[in-house]
């Protein structure tokens, strides 16, 4: 099944580069820090790993194994593999994910390149925790500027997937994430060695039972799934730029200990400083955005780590975006035969443009598209509670019930060349753990919602 035309990644490290690369990002940056902190520590760590360990890793080795076996993108990988059956739905699933993940996500890459360019001109400074937080809502409320720097962000993404596996997607992963590192080990030192930086890694390692809920658990799975980039095809599109050579069970493994290792990482660089200041954990987007501008102008040296953060931040989201939307231009590249060009410049528009109406959505736009949210929580609500586990769900069952274990097993072992001595354990997971696990979830997701929508559909006032 092998085009000897497909344009492969080139070596090892520029598998793992990309696939990290992808897996990196705003989920690592701001949220799995203040989840962690909110759900009890080192419980919800132990816990996140154990999610990452069982249900994650076995997932993102379907994925990888599933594209490699294909070399085909996410729809096509279904038909190519499940010919005249109905499989081919996830694929589909994937690619629609794919659009409402990219619309949403550009929008918050934007405020970081925003945020990085204010703190370059050293704008946030002198202010108070309340003129930082009224400043990130009347931007983000605005219409034009938000508007302006998530075209940009969506061009530089749009730039580099134009340019191809090797020299776009290879390429920028290995100059990226390398820097992506740097930057965090950088901020990691200057964090930790804040005075009261103790506090602040007792808050986020020191199990704290009593705020470890069920909540907790099902947060730490769906965070488990957004971080590793599952359940959307991102990693069977990547894995069908995997050679042969490549171990793919080991490169999983690799990739879901860098993501999660990283994550570790910007928790500790956020902690101790938040602590060190006195300042409260914020919630969500307004840890990262309006917390954070608060510690850095305190800090010795703060606008120079306040820019570093932002570009951090910036480049983190950078190669996660060009992973998603490379999901729908192979699509429309191998389903209708386009050129690269005309799919990415199709797809990089219609994201960008759904996008738009997501910004605008948190000002002038600001009305009720679902259930009381407005576009941007429609979009991430659908593609997060919804999409990605529905299509991890898919990926479990088609890899564990209909594929099997024995093709598995000949397509991870490279036609015999490695080991998969993981194999039985790996088919507990897939057949039985990871559908009840992710079902659970599902379930939860959507009854939450429901819940909190009634709520408020009662009460308005
Ligand atoms: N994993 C990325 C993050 O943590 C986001 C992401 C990229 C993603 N590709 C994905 C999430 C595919 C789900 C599916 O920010």
């Amino acid at each position: 099944m092998g085009d000897q035309n497909r344009d492969l990644f080139t070596s090892k490290f520029g598998v793992i580069a990309a696939a990290a690369g992808s897996a990196v990002g705003l989920g690592n940056i701001w949220k799995f820090p203040y989840i962690a902190g909110e759900y009890g520590g080192g419980a919800f760590l132990f816990v996140y790993l154990g999610f990452i360990i069982v249900i994650g890793l076995p997932i993102m080795i379907s994925e990888f194994m599933i594209g490699r076996k294909a070399q085909k993108n996410a729809f096509g990988s279904f038909k190519a593999l499940a010919p005249n059956s109905s499989w081919r739905i996830t694929g589909l699933f994937g690619v629609i994910a794919a659009y409402l993940i990219l619309s949403f996500y550009g929008v918050v890459a934007g405020w970081s390149f925003h945020y990085a360019a204010e703190s370059c001109l050293g704008n946030l400074v002198d202010k108070t925790p309340q003129e930082f937080e009224s400043l990130f809502v009347s931007f983000i409320e605005k219409p034009i500027l938000p508007v302006v720097w998530q075209s940009i962000f969506m061009i530089v993404t749009a730039g580099i997937v134009l340019l191809g596996v090797q020299k776009g997607i290879e390429k920028y992963s290995k100059i990226l994430m390398p820097l992506l590192v740097i930057i965090l080990l950088v901020l990691v030192v200057r964090s930790v060695t804040l005075p009261g930086a103790e506090k602040g890694l007792a808050f986020l390692f020191k199990p704290d039972f009593s705020k470890f809920t069920m909540d907790g658990v099902l947060n730490a799975l769906g965070h488990a799934f957004f971080s590793l980039s599952l359940g959307m095809g991102t990693l069977i599109t990547y894995g069908s730029y995997v050679k042969k050579s490549n171990n793919i069970g080991r490169t999983a493994f690799q990739v879901s200990m860098a993501d999660t290792l990283i994550a570790i990482l910007a928790a500790i660089v956020i902690m101790p400083a938040v602590f060190a200041f006195d300042i409260a954990p914020g919630k969500g987007p307004g840890l990262v955005f309006i917390t954070l501008p608060n510690v850095f102008q305190q800090m010795p040296g703060g606008q120079f780590f306040s820019v570093l953060f932002f570009v951090l931040l910036g480049v983190a989201a950078l190669t996660s975006s060009i992973s998603i939307l490379e999901v729908i231009v192979t699509f429309f590249v191998e389903e209708f035969k386009m050129k690269r060009k005309t799919a990415t410049l199709i797809a990089g528009s219609t994201t960008a443009l759904v996008g738009v109406f997501c910004s605008l959505s948190m000002g002038v736009l600001n009305t009720s598209v679902f259930m009381g949210k407005n576009l941007f929580d429609t979009l991430d609500f659908f593609a997060s509670n919804v999409f990605l586990p529905l299509g991890g769900l898919l990926i479990a069952l088609f890899v564990g019930w209909y594929f099997g274990k024995q093709r598995t097993e000949e397509e991870l072992s490279s036609g015999g060349r490695f080991k998969v001595n993981y194999i039985n354990v790996l088919f507990v997971s897939l057949r039985y753990i990871a559908p009840i696990a992710i079902f659970i979830v599902l379930v939860y997701g959507i009854v939450e919602n429901l819940e909190i929508y009634l709520e408020l559909d009662i009460m308005p006032w």
